[in-house]
């Protein structure tokens, strides 16, 4: 505390009044934490933080909150223009009209505190640079890992790193439709208990095929790179074609299976992609289960930290988002403004997953007679991937099934070598492919 602030009650301070874009269960928290350690933050902030006014589209709609303390409106500019509003929180979603508020907000020189993924991964440039010219902050530790810190961390404390690879479980529902999979459950039962349970949104597209994934790597990928990834540069896959199957003879490999996203440099080039992955038993992420996310950060310098916890729900996303409101507050004491900015310096190519190496498994059904094995084995050794594992599984109505594990291989050789598998009769479906992470280390640990 500065000599200055000695003797001031927390009362006599300054107030920074808040204006809040959406009181649904994010703003609500926000209200809800704001409140329960009012104290607590004025003395860590050096401000009080009092939320002024809130955005909604239903006035008369039921609120968790205490509205007796926060005056609710349909009107944006009832915010965006109130000269007493300095710092805006925007927790609405969605691409429109959240931008278009955001960058009034900017332009009238207010401070922005976001939990909205899906600008930032689209319009990250352009509200970066919106607030670069207005001199204000944008903060954004929300938008990825909910209440997990992320963000920050790779901004300041491993700023110093040159970052070579981040990757993660950055979306707990899949993660939570995937755990109960593994206990033997369909796709289509483990994502109706996840709805049920509040885990997933009645339409789950979004998460289940990696596209709410792919927008958080983009926003990890952005940082840690220094180069502008946005949602449409990653290569996507998910979780939708996954069966019980393949997760059991995952497991008898000594692997589970996570939805990765994951962002490396490769020679020079970015490798952005979310994409179903067999991970060893052994690797920390192997035990995140449930609804919970982990980001592991490899650092030249650090070496890998790894970052854990609930990456949403309603008190830990208010957790990042008020960690950004004391930080804001903080510029405001010390009269520090754009801190927060761009980190995006430089630009880098990417690479895409058909001249990215990877190791792959995949399972084949396939007609149960002499010869399908070899011609199975040199359609991948044609293509020059060289396999790890090739298991025969259970006979099935029409054959037999093989459980194939690739060495590294080129994605533009795999693919060569699935489509001429699928040309073949005997090859009668060929599963979704999932890649397998760390399998050169797992081979040495076991060798
Ligand atoms: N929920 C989480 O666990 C979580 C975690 C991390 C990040 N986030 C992000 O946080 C943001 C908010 O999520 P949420 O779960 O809190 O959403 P939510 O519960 O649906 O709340 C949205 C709020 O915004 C208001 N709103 C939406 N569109 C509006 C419009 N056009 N005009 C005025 N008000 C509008 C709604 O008003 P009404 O109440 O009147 O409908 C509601 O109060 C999203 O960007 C989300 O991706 C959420």
């Amino acid at each position: 505390m500065d000599k200055a602030d000695k003797g001031l009650t927390v009362e006599a301070k300054k107030c920074i009044n808040i204006g809040l874009l959406g009181l649904g269960t994010v703003g609500s928290g926000v209200v809800q934490l704001l409140t329960a350690n009012q104290d607590h933050i004025a003395q860590r902030a050096g401000l009080n933080l009092k939320v002024k006014k809130a955005l909604v589209r239903d006035i008369n709609r039921a609120r968790q909150v205490d509205t007796s303390l926060v005056s609710l409106t349909t009107e944006p500019n009832d915010i965006l223009a109130d000269p007493d509003i300095q710092v805006v929180v925007e927790v609405m979603g969605g691409q429109e009209p959240a931008l278009s508020y955001i960058m009034e907000a900017l332009s009238q020189g207010k401070h922005v505190v976001t939990a909205n993924k899906d600008l930032l991964a689209t319009h990250g440039k352009e509200l970066f640079a919106a607030a670069k010219e207005a001199g204000v902050d944008l903060y954004f530790e929300a938008s990825v890992g909910g209440g997990i810190p992320i963000i920050r961390p790779l901004k300041d404390c491993l700023a110093g790193n040159n970052i070579k690879k981040v990757y993660g479980i950055v979306n707990g529902t899949t993660n939570y439709i995937l755990t109960k999979m593994e206990q033997g459950d369909t796709y289509e039962a483990a994502l109706k208990e996840a709805q049920a349970k509040g885990f997933a949104e009645a339409d789950p597209s979004s998460d289940v095929m990696g596209l709410d994934a792919a927008r958080k790597i983009a926003i990890l990928a952005s940082i840690s790179f220094g180069a502008r990834v946005i949602e449409d540069d990653v290569s996507c896959v998910g979780i939708q074609d996954l069966e019980p199957l393949d997760l059991a003879y995952a497991k008898e490999l000594g692997y589970k299976v996570k939805l990765l996203a994951l962002a490396q440099e490769v020679n020079g080039a970015l490798e952005v992609r979310v994409h179903p992955c067999l991970v060893p038993e052994q690797h920390p992420l192997a035990s995140v289960d449930g609804v919970l996310n982990a980001i592991a950060v490899q650092g030249d310098a650090v070496g890998e930290v790894m970052f854990y916890g609930q990456g949403a729900g309603q008190m830990p996303t208010a957790s990042a988002v008020v960690g950004d409101l004391i930080e804001v507050a903080h510029n405001i004491v010390s009269g520090v403004k754009g801190r927060n900015g761009c980190t995006c310096f430089t630009t880098k190519p990417l690479c895409p997953p058909a001249k990215a190496e990877a190791s792959y498994f995949v399972r084949l059904e396939v007609q149960d007679k002499p010869g399908v094995m070899a011609k199975v084995a040199t359609a991948f050794g044609n293509a020059g991937v060289s396999l790890w594992s090739v298991i025969q599984k259970r006979q099935t109505e029409q054959g037999a099934e093989i459980v194939i594990v690739t060495h590294p291989a080129l994605g533009q050789s795999f693919e060569q070598a699935l489509s001429v598998l699928q040309s073949y009769p005997e090859i009668f479906n060929i599963h979704q492919p999932m890649i397998v992470e760390g399998v050169e280390a797992y081979v040495a640990g076991v060798n």
